[in-house]
């Protein structure tokens, strides 16, 4: 086996060989891509930090979401931009809310795309923190009845899958236990299982409007020095009942993605976040970088890695070069 008996480029030699020893196959099947609905009225908002990304305006919005579809991508996820934040998040479960007007009107032009929205409060809230705030803490459990009444409120105005990533202790459990009574008991649930603190939603932050106004998430979102509590994470948002279960950020984080595959037989989703889309978009345009090649390596490795959904801002980009355009 050993050289020179053994030479590995004789199967990488030319691009023939290459094809039909190709482990890892990205597939535009895999994608799926946040879009940042605001209020308004043809208003396509440029966020700074993420080229090529804005907060769009429902009129927009519905543009976008069927240039997805035609992309061939089978899912986007939806973040809100309210024009009004409060202690309560009210904003987040209103039957008008920002979300569930674009849901509606989504649903009604395109039904056949598959939306899936994200449920957090910090987008929601005056203070900036994904929960309810009672005596200057994140409080856990009345938090979770924020969130459970805020994703049946999205399956309500259509929904096809809710993905909860505020990282409340027993938020997969009351969110199911509330879609069920609701009836939404085909509705799926996306866990955000292992969120990261990370610094790498940093221009998320800008284009969600939702950094915190005082201290930050550490309190609720994990160390990212933690693999084997990630672990745990999972285990629990499993036996609470979730459908999918998430790792976020993806690319320091590989290694968690590599676990979880292993350890658990559910899909699993993985968040190649804001950052990551942001600093290739950065080196790239600093001529530091084949932005294109960087995309596609990083996107195939989250892949490799274990995940078999991607959650990506590049997904429209990727889908070009995936179906050969
Ligand atoms: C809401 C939420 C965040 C992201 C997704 N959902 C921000 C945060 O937790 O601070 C980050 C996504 C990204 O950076 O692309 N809690």
């Amino acid at each position: 086996m050993f050289f020179p008996d053994y030479r590995s480029r004789r199967l990488r030699k030319n691009e023939g060989f290459r094809r039909l020893i190709r482990e890892t196959r990205l597939s535009v099947d895999n994608l799926v891509l946040p879009l940042f609905v605001r209020s308004g009225k043809d208003t396509k908002k440029p966020i700074g930090s993420m080229p090529g990304h804005f907060q769009l305006s429902i009129d927009h919005l519905i543009r976008e979401v069927q240039m997805t579809k035609d992309a061939g991508i089978p899912a986007v996820l939806l973040f809100g931009i309210p024009d009004r934040k409060d202690e309560a998040a009210s904003g987040a479960f209103a039957r008008d809310g920002i979300i569930q007007q674009a849901l509606r009107r989504i649903k009604d032009k395109t039904p056949d795309m598959l939306v899936f929205t994200d449920v957090c409060l910090c987008e929601y809230t005056s203070h900036g923190h994904c929960g309810i705030i009672e005596k200057g803490e994140v409080d856990n459990d009345a938090t979770l009845e924020v969130l459970a009444e805020t994703a049946v409120s999205h399956a309500r105005a259509g929904a096809d899958m809710v993905a909860p990533s505020a990282m409340m202790d027993g938020q997969v459990g009351a969110i199911r236990e509330a879609l069920d009574e609701a009836g939404y008991e085909t509705i799926p649930i996306m866990a955000y299982s292992a969120k990261y603190a990370s610094c790498f939603y940093g221009p998320f932050r800008e284009a969600a409007e939702g950094a915190p106004q005082f201290g930050d998430r550490k309190a609720y979102q994990m160390d990212p020095a933690n693999a084997d509590e990630a672990i745990r994470e999972i285990t629990l948002d499993v036996e609470e009942g979730a459908d999918i279960i998430m790792v976020k950020p993806a690319l320091a984080y590989l290694d968690v993605i590599r676990r979880a595959r292993e350890e658990f037989d559910l899909p699993i989703a993985a968040y190649n976040v804001s950052g990551e889309f942001a600093m290739i978009k950065a080196a790239a345009k600093l001529g530091w970088l084949d932005g294109g090649k960087a995309m596609m390596e990083i996107l195939t490795s989250i892949k490799r890695a274990g995940a078999d959904i991607i959650i990506t801002y590049f997904a429209q980009e990727a889908a070009k070069i995936l179906q050969g355009g």
